[in-house]
């Protein structure tokens, strides 16, 4: 666990305004300890992407500093958040379903305090059936305040009446909020919210709002201070990072930003996500060639391999160019591993059109994939379209895109068989005792047989063992 920055260097006056709530928690909240000697606990649990993740973690620095620790145990917390998303509709059920077990918890302590807050507070309907069928939940806030929750938790503990405050559209990027992190090495650094592509699928863009880019001085900043602190990896976070810059005034491109970020000096690693092919331009292609702190790793959704599919998902580009985008990045950046999303069973997708998400697959190669069935998103365009694919259709597709996915991922994980990588360690395996798992620059896991003192340190390994998903590595020196 790692925290940065204390509250008297939060900069701007909203910030400013959440530290006079977070100081009164912190009294009642050590007072309350002094009687009875007990330290009281929360407990997050993050649903969806790395930028809820990373929210997540900014909401964790704000709740330690109001005085509460980190528990695992959800029985045992006495303030609860879900930090929710809903990308597809098993998402959403997760949530639901969870939140039924709070209710019992509620019931055993009434003193618990739960909160919800995320992309799925954002939509009308899912606040209303939270509002009538989880009456336990005491605190709702959406994706654009977070950093408001200690002014949320402050009014509820006065009132105890259900707190909600849910915004439609972004107001200040509030910089500088306190974050706990999962790791002391490596962190994720936001440097832009939001999205404007409207890929006629997606509910991101309704539930995160318009794109907003950080100043590049902020970002910076941020990540130098970040070093400081022991961080020798980042991860640039941003629904569509290559349109980077885009609303800011003195027009500054995201490889321009990347070649910056390089020469930060202490920093080893850069890693990025996520880039959209329409945006993708050969300046960053160049500045990813050129960076020796830029990881050899891209993740570069495709999403379907029809150029008719494409048009309805309004991803702007074709099959042939996206085909052509990947061959030129493989031929400038040889060892770069290309990782994707695909979606099967988009409405109207035929077999022929499936046929060329295949293909895609063949040809470029890929060394990992997300892989979904499309789930419809009320309040999309997609969700009105016609030629629903009917489910088992889309189980089928979807077992037959494993199919000829998995020995593609095999092989390319093959060619690591026998060579020597330096790797990142980053905590003990979970599944083996004395081993520890670490990646590599490709994005690869490696578990190997090593001391708990080599966590965060860059060893080398000889990989011994490629499987599909995993690496087997013994130290080499
Ligand atoms: N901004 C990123 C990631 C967005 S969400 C990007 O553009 O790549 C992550 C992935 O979820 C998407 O890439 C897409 O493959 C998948 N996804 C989004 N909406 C979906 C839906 N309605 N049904 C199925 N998969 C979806
Ligand atoms: Fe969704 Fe498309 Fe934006 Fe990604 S680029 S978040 S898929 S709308
Ligand atoms: Fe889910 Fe929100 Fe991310 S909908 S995928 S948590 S931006």
């Amino acid at each position: 666990m790692s925290k940065r920055r204390t509250p008297s260097m939060m900069t701007t006056e909203e910030a400013q305004r959440q530290e006079t709530y977070i100081k009164q928690i912190r009294m009642q909240n050590d007072l309350e300890k002094s009687k009875t000697s007990k330290q009281k606990h929360y407990y997050i649990a993050t649903f969806g992407c790395q930028m809820n993740a990373h929210d997540s973690e900014k909401l964790a620095g704000m709740l330690e500093q109001m005085g509460y620790q980190k528990t695992d145990q959800e029985n045992e917390a006495d303030f609860i958040l879900y930090n929710t998303c809903c990308v597809r509709e098993n998402a959403e059920q997760k949530v639901y379903g969870k939140l039924g077990y709070l209710k019992y918890l509620k019931d055993m302590n009434k003193d618990l305090i739960i909160a919800i807050c995320g992309c799925m507070m954002q939509q009308d309907t899912v606040l209303n059936i939270i509002k009538s069928k989880y009456p336990h939940v005491d605190i709702i806030f959406g994706t654009f305040n977070i950093y408001k929750l200690p002014e949320l938790l402050q009014t509820y503990l006065e009132t105890k009446e259900t707190v909600i405050d849910i915004w439609n559209e972004h107001k200040d990027i509030v910089e500088d909020l306190p974050s706990i992190r999962k790791y002391k090495f490596k962190a994720s650094v936001n440097i832009m919210y939001g999205c404007n592509n409207f890929c006629t699928y997606c509910i991101v863009p309704y539930v995160r709002g318009r794109e907003r880019s950080r100043q590049p001085e902020d970002i910076l900043n941020e990540i130098k201070e970040l070093v400081a602190d022991g961080v020798k990896e980042i991860m640039l976070l941003g629904q569509n990072v290559n349109s980077y810059g885009k609303t800011l005034k003195d027009g500054i491109s995201f490889a321009q930003l990347l070649r910056k970020v390089n020469e930060i000096e202490g920093l080893k690693r850069i890693r990025f996500m996520t880039s959209h092919p329409k945006d993708l331009s050969d300046e960053l292609i160049l500045a990813m060639r050129d960076c020796d702190k830029v990881c050899k790793s891209l993740h570069l959704p495709f999403q379907a391999g029809s150029t008719e599919i494409l048009k309805k998902m309004n991803r702007k580009y074709t099959k042939e160019q996206y085909l052509e985008l990947a061959e030129k990045i493989q031929n400038t950046i040889p060892d770069i591993a290309l990782t994707t999303d695909i979606i099967v069973g988009f409405p109207g997708e035929n077999e022929e059109d499936f046929k060329d998400t295949l293909d895609v697959v063949r040809k470029v190669r890929f060394s990992g994939a997300y892989t979904f069935i499309y789930s419809k998103r009320t309040g999309t365009p997609a969700a009105t379209m016609e030629g629903e694919v009917p489910e088992e259709i889309c189980q089928r597709r979807f077992n037959e895109l494993q199919e000829v996915l998995q020995p593609i991922v095999y092989e390319k994980s093959q060619e690591f068989y026998g060579k020597t990588v330096e790797i990142l360690v980053e905590e003990k395996s979970k599944n083996k005792d004395s081993y520890l798992t670490g990646r590599t620059d490709s994005g690869h896991l490696v578990h190997f047989e090593g001391d708990t003192s080599l966590i965060g340190q860059f060893v080398n390994v000889e990989i011994i063992e490629a499987k599909t998903y995993y690496l087997i590595g013994k130290l080499a020196n």
